[in-house]
């Protein structure tokens, strides 16, 4: 059912953990199943230096938790912020169907740890930030609401 990749990424993340002084730190959850990812990027001139996570999830989070952090390291804020959720699954090789919606977690989080650099570097406005991160909870919401309805 879980590609080897996925098995990889689950018994042995990369990137767990924290990083001191974060350029931008972001948290996304879901108060349903309680998953909740942490993201802390490392940040210089634009490029991601550095990422690392936390992830107090399922197997599938853990797994596209460590994916993400290993797709933005090394790219520019831009670069990152156009990593999906597909695109973490998919260098997973795949996540069954039931279990996409945890790959939001990943994306989302990428973007709430770029949006708290941008917001502490003055390159957008923290009241952009609130609303983004209304529309991000309620879009996790619903996505797992909608897996929740079909079982
Ligand atoms: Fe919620 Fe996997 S079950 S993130």
């Amino acid at each position: 059912m879980y590609s080897e990749k996925v098995m990889d990424h689950f018994t042995n993340p990369r990137n767990v953990g924290e990083i001191e002084n974060a350029d931008g730190v972001g948290q996304v959850g879901n108060p349903k199943c309680g998953d909740i990812m942490k993201m802390y990027l490392k940040i210089e001139n634009g490029v991601i230096k550095d990422a690392k996570f936390k992830t107090f999830g399922c197997g599938a989070a853990v797994a596209t938790s460590s994916m993400a952090t290993e797709l933005v390291k090394g790219k520019t804020i831009e670069e990152a912020l156009k990593i999906t959720n597909k695109a973490v699954a998919d260098a997973l090789d795949g996540l069954p169907p039931v279990k996409m919606h945890c790959s939001n977690l990943a994306e989302e989080a990428i973007r709430a740890a770029i949006d708290d650099y941008m917001v502490k570097n003055g390159l957008k406005d923290s009241s952009d930030a609130n609303n983004a991160c209304g529309r991000r909870c309620d879009d996790i919401h619903h996505h797992h609401d909608e897996e929740l309805d079909e079982d």
